[in-house]
């Protein structure tokens, strides 16, 4: 097939997720890209206290500020344009690294079925989340890098985008030190050279500009990798999202990563493991695989999302053995092999992207309407576990908006609770505390229906306006549907 031929299918998939796509999945898809990027061009979003910290890249949100201050100075930002623009840029970029994929993976058709199929990267390939980012350009890298009989000059791209991710996410170095000791072990290069002339003047360049443009953004200097090594590591903030135990991604992560994949992934390992002269870069790759499990399950906080550059580089191998596979397989039963391997990934991409967790994107619309209209009078109260919804970067009207906050515990005092346990532990003490009898109520209450008993007492004086579809297996704190209560007269 031709280049693109190619490109334009996966233009195509990924375009159509944008649009398609329209369920919740992480609060970082908003909150660590979109609200950060709306505050840095409009002057008001959201900065959760990552920010104020100063422990993340500003290099993402800064792209996509860069997008909304041209939309800004053309008169453009259509809460529309704001919402679906950076989408669009990020689905272009996966798209393009769908074609590197393939060509990485000597342009096999096996390839452009296994990553055009892949439901986890149609759920995530068109998302603002810093991890489809990072994946995206791994697989770029991935494809410039001078794997063993590749015959040309060896490129050392891959270096500056290794270098450039690990800046952007400092976890991203736990896939990179195994593929550079990869490409050490086989480059043409003195390796006492490689590493002087290319790979510490790259991470020094990288380092400086990275740091100025983080300092430029936060206002001080800030060394944005220490101040995130500081916190996870040294402080532990980042089990206090919640932990896992070890063997989490093992039996429940990857799996689920790769759907249905992992069948001919796991043969595929079989195969590299009994003829391993013949795999070496497979080998490699499979070996940062286990690298990356490895650490990534030592560490307590763990989630899906984590895994995503690990995602492409399962699927190069295992569209490997199934290219080897089908060349003296029966016509028949490979329709059926794909066929199957179709239709377990069209399960999982409907489902979780079309249908579960919707309703807290879907009501945005109807609060944007809310607040447009009333910009003065909208006082929105989101009674919900912290960033169940995005924020202004959704609503594009500077409203008064408030919801339950869930900070970690900074100073170490041993008794802690956030916000949002305080408001579930006693929901009615809570409100009375924050809005008292005399003062105002806010215009509108967001909730979940699960927690309507719960504040009857307040909700006697409001009306559920909306009723929101939301998820058919509520747990907790979250529920079927997704109210907007509105308050009755003054
Ligand atoms: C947004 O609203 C807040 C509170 O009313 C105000 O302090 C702030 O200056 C506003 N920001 C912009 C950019 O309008
Ligand atoms: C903890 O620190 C926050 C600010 O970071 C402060 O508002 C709060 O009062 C402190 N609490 C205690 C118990 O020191
Ligand atoms: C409401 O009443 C409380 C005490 O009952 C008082 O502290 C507060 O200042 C009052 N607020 C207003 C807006 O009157």
């Amino acid at each position: 097939m031709k280049n693109w031929d190619v490109f334009g299918i996966f233009l195509l998939i990924r375009l159509f997720s944008v649009f398609f796509v329209q369920t919740y999945f992480v609060p970082d898809e908003y909150w660590q890209s979109l609200e950060v990027a709306h505050k840095i061009s409009f002057g008001y979003g959201y900065l959760t206290w990552e920010w104020r910290a100063g422990i993340r890249s500003y290099i993402y949100p800064l792209i996509i500020s860069t997008f909304y201050t041209i939309l800004r100075f053309f008169e453009l930002d259509d809460p529309i344009f704001l919402i679906y623009g950076p989408r669009v840029l990020q689905a272009l970029l996966s798209a393009y690294s769908d074609l590197c994929f393939y060509q990485w993976s000597g342009t096999k058709k096996w390839a452009v079925f296994s990553i055009a199929t892949s439901w986890f990267w149609f759920y995530t390939g068109s998302r603002t989340l810093i991890n489809s980012f990072e994946s995206a350009l791994t697989v770029i890298a991935l494809s410039q890098f001078p794997w063993v009989g590749r015959g040309k000059d060896e490129n050392l791209k891959f270096i500056w985008i290794a270098g450039l991710l690990s800046a952007i996410r400092p976890t991203a170095v736990i896939i990179w030190i195994p593929l550079c000791i990869y490409h050490l072990l086989i480059t043409k290069y003195k390796i006492y050279s490689l590493i002087i002339t290319r790979y510490i003047p790259i991470a020094l360049i990288i380092f400086a500009l990275s740091t100025l443009l983080d300092s430029l953004t936060h206002g001080s200097l800030v060394v944005t990798p220490y101040e995130f090594l500081k916190f996870n590591i040294f402080q532990d903030v980042g089990s206090w999202y919640g932990s896992q135990p070890w063997y989490w991604y093992l039996s429940a992560g990857f799996p689920a990563v790769l759907g249905i994949q992992f069948v001919p992934f796991i043969m595929a390992t079989l195969v590299i493991i009994k003829n391993k002269d013949a795999h070496v870069n497979e080998l490699a790759l499979l070996g940062t695989i286990v690298f990356a499990l490895t650490v990534y399950s030592l560490l307590p906080h763990k989630e899906f999302r984590f895994l995503l550059p690990l995602l492409p580089i399962a699927l190069h191998v295992s569209s490997k053995f199934l290219s080897a596979w089908s060349r003296k397989a029966n016509k028949l039963v490979l329709w059926a092999v794909a066929i199957i391997l179709f239709l377990g990934n069209v399960g999982p991409a409907y489902y979780l992207g079309f249908v579960h967790q919707r309703g807290t994107l879907d009501v945005m619309e109807n609060l944007r309407e809310i607040s447009f209209n009333k910009p003065n009078d909208t006082h929105l109260l989101f009674l919900m576990p912290c960033h169940s919804t995005p924020y202004y970067s959704h609503l594009h009207v500077n409203v008064t908006a408030k919801f339950l906050t869930c900070e970690p515990n900074f100073n170490g005092t041993s008794y802690y609770i956030d916000e949002a346990d305080q408001f579930y532990n006693n929901p009615g003490l809570w409100i009375r505390t924050h809005y008292p009898p005399n003062g105002t109520l806010p215009s509108h209450i967001i909730c979940f229906d699960v927690l309507k008993p719960m504040i009857s007492d307040i909700l006697s004086r409001y009306k559920t306006t909306h009723e929101i579809a939301h998820s058919s297996f509520p747990s907790g704190r979250v529920g079927y549907n997704v109210l907007i209560n509105e308050r009755i007269g003054k």
